[in-house]
């Protein structure tokens, strides 16, 4: 099987690794670097699970290959947090509910992130229709949208 040296930014940090052409960009996070915060739902670009960042733009890493992200830099969750602490988004799902079971929450604060970074203060409409891509079994989505608006208040997006 052919590999790939690939180089990139995760988290902040520089990665170089060599990958099969193949391996899914979900894959070589979790399973590769061990960033499990990064979900395997779906793997069919449905569910949004496994949503990070690839520099600015939110995408499904179970429908992206590793060696797409060479020279690019990745954000998944584990990169949220500030100073060991949960940031504004992460803090307001907690105040507001925007989680039960947890297992959507990753993919959901990764492409909140990217909708508060283009738009600072969205509205509700605005929201549902950045959240369209992840899906949710357990909270009905109210509080996932309240969450994300009550972050906007706080000045995350600014
Ligand atoms: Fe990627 Fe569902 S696991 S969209
Ligand atoms: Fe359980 Fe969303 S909190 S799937």
């Amino acid at each position: 099987m052919s590999t790939h040296s690939i180089e990139l930014t995760v988290n902040g940090e520089t990665v170089q690794a060599e990958v099969p052409a193949r391996r899914m960009l979900s894959d070589f996070l979790r399973d590769d670097l061990h960033l499990s915060g990064t979900k395997r739902g779906c793997e069919t670009g449905t569910c949004g699970a496994c949503s990070v960042l690839l520099d600015a733009e939110v995408v499904k890493s179970c429908l992206s290959l590793a060696v797409q992200a060479r020279g690019r830099a990745i954000t998944t969750v584990e990169g949220l947090a500030q100073g060991g602490e949960p940031n504004a988004l992460q803090k307001a799902f907690m105040e507001c509910g925007g989680l039960q079971c947890g297992y959507c929450t990753p993919g959901f604060l990764m492409a909140s992130t990217a909708l508060l970074a283009r738009n600072p203060h969205p509205s509700a409409d605005e929201v549902r229709h950045g959240l369209s891509g992840n899906l949710c079994r357990c909270t009905g989505y109210t509080q996932i949208v309240e969450s994300v608006l009550h972050a906007a208040e706080a000045g995350h997006g600014d």
